[in-house]
């Protein structure tokens, strides 16, 4: 599992030695996977909907006894949990090797099994001509029911041997999983989702941009074509890693289905001498019998039980100011020491101080890789400031982008064999940057000191913002290796050796935005910086499509400037505020664009937040599906005391009336008081519904089965209703 020590652990494993099972069954109280181990290898023969502990699973086998199809294999080649082309299978391996003339055929046999009850197991096999050795590790976790499945391979050979590819697992899905949701998205939209039919061959997504990217996000959904939110079957595959990545969903001639996920590794990049071995990053699947929503909160769940640790799980996570669209490189002492005394007036609890306050760094195209305080702009270092923020009762967070280096910069300068670079080609450019080699630890080293030294000089930095602002296109150190899986665990390694040196120190993961949001990095970091649009309308697109895996709790969500800075866009505060609410909220303008009544609107927004952000993080998030003409979406506390419904209307109505909101997830047999909570006015084409119930107590069957018509209202308006059981 790729879990950092400053991190909780996942589930506590005692495994013991049983080589006589024939079928092993994992079960929570929702899902079951049954794994045949009479084959050579072993094989996911079952993953749904819970079955029985005590169900004679071995009919199964009988129940799957097939005629040989013409023109076919007489027995087809399992999709085992690592398919290989030594035993014949003709859809993708999933494991490659070279090296040696038999490399490409080997094939481990499964040797030994050892589980811990229902909820974990481990295969090891072995291929005694080749002397490579798999280990399979899956745990279903009994409380959230996510699968995490990670493959170790073991070079046990006298020879070096080069791993091409070993995917993290490979998962056979029944028949009917015809559809698949894939997430896809550029610089400022992130998140975006398209609906694809399975067609015979394989739908492959491959990321080479030595991040997790704004475009390939590393996770798919498969499901029946009819699986909405809250109905239907589907699975949902996440892996958890920051690199090059590949998923792979393909539909066989004999109509079976496999998903397979894995690292994307570089012809070259992972020899293994003898004695060696890769451990692929951990793969989570979220099954869902009724819908996308349960799919999401088990994944929600997991995040917060198994990745964040309990620190980030149980404060209050505070309102941030940052400085970035305020001021940009536009640093000045006085200035940010007026923005701090707004920003705590109005309620902001934590300020950033982004990018522009280190040495040079006076736009874009130098300072990178100098960090030390710019004495030019901070001539007294950063005390006056910290120390004006810390007054003002607020925390003081920093942004730095470690792994970056302008070639103005003295860091370059001394260094110019530190970056990763290609033989023989010259740079490409990228916002003026190049990368650190960080697979070489004299370059880490540096990095840990510089960050370290600003950490002990102001000991009252309490968070950082680690940005990641360019594509990883040349990929080679000094000795011509390509290194993107060495990078990625360097990066890792260098953000938890910060955080066990600085207990407390609450990190950020930003790249452009949305760039680097995976469970990987999260794993060492805190919070996620969703994307760089604070357009509120583009937004709620952005954090609908991101919260089909992560829960509100570390979405970064900030009301932008009033005229959009990426859209141009002009949005109403109590729209901006509406949709900043539902994630980490914060604000990040400049605070002299703000009027009267801006102030008195975020004033009581960022109020509003504060009572109800332990619901937003850590109630029971449900989407409704969407028309397009509204974003809608509800969180329920988990006891179903208390819930917030929330209704964004995009465009303007195709209808003379919206819909009719029907509330889901009540107790059934409670009665429940409405009200309007957001925007405190509303200004209303003609009485609604609002003004006639709010404050009324209505049965929550009625609620729920019969629902409430909404009120007319102009698009690029947000309305957001709170639910309290009585009695
Ligand atoms: C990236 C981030 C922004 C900001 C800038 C600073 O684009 O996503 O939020 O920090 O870098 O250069």
């Amino acid at each position: 599992m790729q879990q950092k020590s400053t991190h909780k652990n996942t589930i506590e494993t005692k495994f013991t030695q049983d080589s006589t099972l024939d079928l092993i069954h994992l079960y929570t109280e929702f899902v079951s996977v049954v794994i045949d181990c009479n084959k050579a290898q072993p094989v996911i023969i079952y993953f749904g909907d819970a079955i029985s502990p005590d169900a004679a699973l071995d009919e199964m086998l009988m129940l799957s006894t097939r005629q040989e199809a013409k023109c076919s294999l007489s027995e087809e080649v399992p999709i085992s949990l690592t398919p290989t082309r030594g035993s014949g299978f003709t859809g993708n391996p999933g494991v490659q090797l070279s090296g040696a003339p038999n490399a490409w055929s080997v094939s481990p046999t499964l040797a030994s099994v050892a589980r811990e009850g229902n909820h974990a197991v481990t295969f090891i096999s072995t291929d005694p001509i080749r002397h490579i050795t798999l280990h399979h590790s899956l745990i279903l976790c009994p409380d959230t029911h996510i699968l995490a499945a990670s493959t170790a391979l073991i070079n046990q050979s006298d020879e070096s041997v080069n791993v091409l590819d070993l995917s993290s697992l490979t998962i056979p899905l029944p028949l009917g999983m015809d559809t698949l949701m894939s997430f896809e998205g550029r610089w400022s939209m992130e998140f975006q989702t398209r609906t694809i039919d399975l067609f015979l061959g394989a739908f492959v997504r491959e990321n080479r941009k030595g991040k997790t990217s704004h475009d390939n996000f590393p996770g798919v959904i498969v499901h029946e074509k009819a699986t909405r939110e809250n109905d239907g079957e589907c699975y949902g595959f996440h892996l958890g890693w920051s690199g090059n990545h590949r998923t792979r969903v393909e539909l066989l001639p004999e109509r079976r289905t496999y998903v397979q996920m894995g690292e994307l590794l570089s012809q070259d990049e992972m020899h293994l001498a003898p004695g060696d071995s890769y451990t692929t990053p951990t793969l989570y699947v979220s099954y869902s019998a009724s819908g996308f929503n349960r799919m999401s909160r088990q994944f929600h769940n997991y995040i917060r039980q198994h990745i964040l640790s309990d620190r980030i799980v149980s404060t209050p996570r505070p309102v941030h100011y940052n400085t970035w669209e305020g001021i940009y490189f536009d640093h000045d002492v006085e200035l940010l020491k007026h923005f701090a005394d707004v920003m705590a007036e109005l309620g902001a609890e934590r300020f950033v101080l982004d990018d522009g306050w280190f040495k040079g760094r006076r736009h874009e195209k130098a300072g990178l890789g100098d960090w030390q305080v710019d004495s030019n702009i901070y001539p007294e270092g950063l005390s006056p400031l910290i120390q004006h923020v810390i007054n003002n009762g607020m925390q003081f967070g920093i942004w730095f982008e470690p792994e970056m280096v302008n070639p103005d910069s003295d860091l370059y300068h001394k260094h110019p064999d530190w970056v990763l670079h290609c033989e023989g080609t010259p740079q490409l450019g990228f916002r003026h940057q190049y990368v650190l080699d960080l697979s070489r630890s004299e370059v880490t080293e540096n990095l840990y000191s510089q960050i370290a030294t600003i950490l002990q000089e102001y000991p009252d930095i309490s968070y950082i913002k680690w940005d990641m602002n360019r594509d990883i296109n040349h990929t080679g150190s000094a000795d011509g290796q390509s290194v993107i899986h060495a990078q990625t665990k360097a990066v890792y390694a260098l953000i938890a050796r910060l955080k066990a040196a600085f207990p407390g120190l609450d990190i950020e993961s930003c790249s452009s935005g949305g760039a680097r949001i995976d469970l990987g990095i999260l794993s060492c970091t805190d919070r996620f910086w969703t994307s760089d649009s604070n357009d509120a309308l583009d937004r709620l697109w952005i954090q609908r499509g991101c919260s089909y895996f992560f829960p509100l709790l570390i979405t970064g969500t900030h009301i932008g400037p009033r005229d959009c800075h990426i859209t141009g866009r002009k949005l109403s505060m109590q729209t901006r505020i509406a949709t900043s609410l539902f994630g980490s909220m914060g604000m990040e303008m400049n605070p002299t664009e703000l009027d009267d009544n801006d102030k008195k609107l975020l004033i009581s927004g960022l109020k509003f937040y504060k009572a109800h952000r332990d619901l937003i993080h850590n109630g029971d998030y449900y989407r409704y599906d969407t028309d397009d003409e509204s974003i809608d979406f509800a969180i329920i506390d988990p006891n179903k005391s208390s819930a917030l419904f929330s209704h964004h209307s995009i465009i303007e109505s195709r209808r003379t009336m919206p819909k009719v909101l029907k509330f889901i997830g009540l107790d059934p047999k409670a009665r429940y008081t409405v009200e309007k909570v957001w925007p405190e006015v509303l200004d209303e084409y003609s009485p609604s519904v609002i003004q006639m119930a709010d404050g009324q107590t209505f049965s929550a069957e009625l609620l729920m089965k019969h629902g409430m018509q909404l009120p007319i209202l102009m698009p690029q308006t947000s309305i957001v209703f709170k639910l309290t059981k009585q009695g």
